[in-house]
C-alpha cells in the first residue's frame, strides 16, 4: 500500500506519496518536501507534529514522545510509518 500524506505547514498544504514501511520523513525527502527532522531515530523530538487524521504505526523507539504529547496526538515523524491510507499532519498547530 502507498498511503498519501498531507502536510500543513505555513498555511499551506502539499501532499506526497509514502510506499509501505517508509518513515514519513523519508517518503517526504524522496519526494522533496523537507519535513523537520535532525536524529531520526526517535530521541531528539525535532520531527514532533500532530497527526489530524488517518493512523500510523510508531515504532517503539519514539523515546521524546512523552505520554502527554501521545494523549494531544502528536507522534514523531520520524519513527512513523502510515497505517491508514491517508495521513495529515499539521505543522501549525
Ligand atoms: S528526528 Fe529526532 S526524534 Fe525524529
Amino acid at each position: 500500500m502507498t498511503a498519501t500524506v498531507r502536510i500543513r505547514r505555513g498555511g499551506q498544504w502539499a501532499e506526497f506519496p509514502c510506499p509501505d514501511g517508509e518513515s514519513l520523513v523519508d517518503a517526504g525527502l524522496a519526494a522533496r518536501i523537507y519535513l523537520p527532522a535532525s536524529c531520526r531515530s526517535g530521541t531528539c523530538g525535532t520531527c514532533l507534529v500532530r497527526l489530524v487524521e488517518g493512523g500510523v504505526h510508531m515504532s517503539a523507539e519514539a523515546w521524546a514522545l512523552s505520554a502527554a504529547d501521545r494523549e494531544d496526538g502528536f507522534i514523531l515523524a520520524c519513527q512513523s510509518t502510515p497505517a491508514t491510507d491517508m495521513v495529515a499532519l499539521d505543522y501549525d498547530d
